[in-house]
């Protein structure tokens, strides 16, 4: 049964900071963020709450799929932390949209949107929704040390949504979670308790990158052959790959194992950088916006984030 895409959107942040505009701020160059990551340029929020990038991605998809709010019955955000720890951004963005479903976040870092798939296409599977609204949205500029070029650099804000309908569009599913707090992390809040006697972390990204990057490309290679396995379809009759945009030479490392060409790569890290869980929606809901899909067309998606969490799946339009 599962679901079929039927609305796309996405919102980021007013401001484009590139990366010569972040050589004012670090020790940093345009030819070493280029060279190293693919990243040019990325949005950062001045004022911009997640709630209202959220709601802008939720509002355009609902929009796009024909539907009204009134008509969702589950909204799931993808997100680490909403700009509360209670309530949810879910709920917030149930109310803004004016729904009356139950609505919940997942963490699953960069894997989020994927996560999401899974457990929306557990509700159809078992006849509790017909129509389910997913938004991933990340503020990963609250979460960098402006101070440490080896990661500052590499993010950006954004949201995505998609709203999805009873279908067959689902041809195979994986995630998996690997726990580990060494590689990637963001320490959580120590609070002031004069009873803890801990030492207070600053909540800023932390990462092993050429961990996380053989992690990443090895991970990629893995699900995505997985998941075409599963679905009996080979690499040539897949239109389009969003693979999670950390790095371009993480993405091209797998593509070339993979044998996919680059026609069939959906690639925005230029512009956006990382987006964490919003970066495969993003770009799903721009190959919407310039039809660039058409109906009956494969689409595979592969994430891999802190958790360690990877996730891939194969979607006919
Ligand atoms: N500008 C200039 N120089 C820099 C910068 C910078 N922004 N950052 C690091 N350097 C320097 C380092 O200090 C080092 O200098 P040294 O040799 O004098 O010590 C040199 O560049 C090389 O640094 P490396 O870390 O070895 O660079 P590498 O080629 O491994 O690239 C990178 C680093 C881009 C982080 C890469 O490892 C990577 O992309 N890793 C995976 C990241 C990833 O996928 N993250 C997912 C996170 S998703 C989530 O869930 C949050």
């Amino acid at each position: 049964m599962s679901f079929k895409i039927i609305g796309t959107g996405m919102a980021h942040p007013a401001l484009a900071v590139t990366n010569s505009d972040l050589s004012k701020y670090v020790d940093t160059s345009d030819e070493w963020i280029s060279s190293r990551t693919g990243i040019k340029s990325r949005f950062i929020s001045t004022g911009e709450s997640m709630l209202d990038l959220s709601v802008s991605a939720a509002k355009t998809a609902v929009c796009n799929s024909g539907l009204d709010a009134g008509d969702l019955d589950l909204i799931i955000c993808t997100t680490m932390q909403g700009d509360y720890v209670t309530p949810s951004l879910a709920c917030l963005i149930q109310r803004e949209l004016g729904a009356a479903c139950p609505a919940f976040d997942i963490n699953a870092a960069c894997s989020g949107f994927i996560f999401a798939l899974d457990v929306a296409a557990a509700y159809f599977d078992a006849g509790r929704a017909e129509n389910i609204l997913i938004v991933s949205v990340e503020m990963m500029s609250k979460y960098l040390d402006w101070n440490d070029r080896a990661t500052c650099v590499l993010f950006g804000d954004g949201a995505g949504a998609a709203v999805l309908a009873k279908g067959a569009g689902l041809r195979a599913i994986k995630i998996t979670a690997k726990g580990d707090d060494e590689l990637l992390f963001i320490p959580g809040n120590t609070g002031n308790s004069p009873f803890a006697g801990k030492e207070h972390k600053e909540q800023y990204v932390h990462m092993t990158g050429s961990e996380v990057f053989k992690f990443a490309v090895s991970a990629m290679i893995r699900d995505i052959t997985d998941v075409l396995a599963a679905a009996g379809i080979g690499t040539d009759k897949v239109k389009k790959v969003i693979p999670h945009q950390a790095n371009l030479r993480i993405i091209r490392s797998a593509a070339e194992k993979l044998n996919l060409r680059d026609d069939q790569l959906v690639l925005g890290i230029d512009r956006y950088g990382n987006t964490s869980s919003a970066s495969i929606p993003i770009l799903l809901s721009e190959l919407f916006e310039t039809r660039e899909l058409e109906s009956g067309d494969i689409v595979v998606l592969s994430a891999f984030g802190g958790g360690l969490t990877t996730g891939a799946c194969v979607i006919e339009i």
